[in-house]
């Protein structure tokens, strides 16, 4: 595995890596990895010649009394991670490498960046568009994989990569869960233990709507009554949402098409958000 830091560097690795065709699988990740992340390493390496990993706190993402200054890294582990899972290269640039002086563009997203964690992080998604567009531009890839757990930045990279014309290919990977069910997140290293705990009510909440869900309801309120049953014991509900996967609007009910139901919640002071697809054909929704 070749760890790299610059632009300059990356993009003739690349090249050299093409030779003779081969195509290159990208995973963008804020490093801290976890099992969630190797599951996108793996599918990259399952789909692509040569799997690209990217490690970047995207400070643009984060609001000003969010946790960029905290948020958990450890480089000499993630790059071992990334060494034993067979990852060709490891591109970790510095905020100064991927923002020089001067840096003055962004990518605005639209609609689908509004609604959910858009209306409670104004320009979350502005950030993410804008490095993702420049790590895609960095990297090129074929392939490009997200995790469904950050379901509505899945929505909004692929519509950028529509809208854009952008010629890469986008894959959701499922959400990789903690036995017990708790989605991972490289923040569930804030939890303490007993908070670890009661965080199993957002996935708790979640699945008891897909049992109902898969029992034949298909009535949007009451799903999501049965979700907040769970969720109510969080220490602060943001949002509980069924939303239609594709256009992230309010599902209507009777459901006939794939819809998200979407939360938000405060444990302590760690955000966490979490989603599940109740999947109906109809509609393409994540993979
Ligand atoms: O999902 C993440 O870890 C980040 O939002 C991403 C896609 C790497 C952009 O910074």
């Amino acid at each position: 595995m070749q760890t790299i830091t610059t632009v300059a560097k990356l993009r003739s690795t690349i090249s050299e890596a093409r030779s003779g065709g081969k195509s290159v699988g990208f995973v963008p990740t804020m490093g801290y990895l976890h099992d969630g992340h190797l599951a996108l390493v793996q599918a990259s390496q399952m789909q692509c010649d040569v799997t690209v990993v990217s490690i970047f706190v995207n400070p643009t993402q984060f609001g000003p009394n969010e946790d960029l200054s905290v948020y958990p890294r450890d480089f000499p582990r993630d790059e071992k991670l990334c060494h034993d899972a067979g990852v060709a290269i490891l591109f970790a640039p510095d905020a100064q490498e991927v923002y020089p002086p001067g840096f003055h563009t962004f990518v605005e997203p639209g609609e689908l960046a509004k609604p959910l964690c858009g209306s409670f992080r104004p320009g979350h998604f502005r950030g993410v568009a804008t490095v993702v567009s420049k790590l895609f531009n960095m990297v090129q890839p074929d392939v490009a994989f997200f995790g469904q757990k950050d379901f509505q930045q899945c929505a909004v990279v692929r519509r950028m990569v529509s809208d854009l014309n952008l010629p890469i290919e986008i894959v959701t990977v499922p959400t990789i869960r903690e036995s017990d069910g708790l989605a991972m997140s490289s923040r569930n290293r804030y939890l303490s233990e007993e908070e670890r705990r009661r965080a199993l009510a957002i996935s708790r909440g979640l699945f008891a709507a897909v049992a109902e869900f898969q029992e034949g309801e298909r009535n949007a309120r009451k799903l999501l009554a049965m979700a907040k049953q769970h969720l109510d014991t969080v220490d602060r509900l943001q949002y509980l949402e069924l939303v239609d996967a594709d256009t992230l609007e309010p599902a209507q009910s009777p459901l006939g098409r794939p819809a998200a139901l979407c939360a938000a919640a405060y444990i302590g002071s760690t955000r966490l958000i979490d989603n599940v697809v109740l999947g109906i054909s109809g509609g393409c929704g994540a993979e």
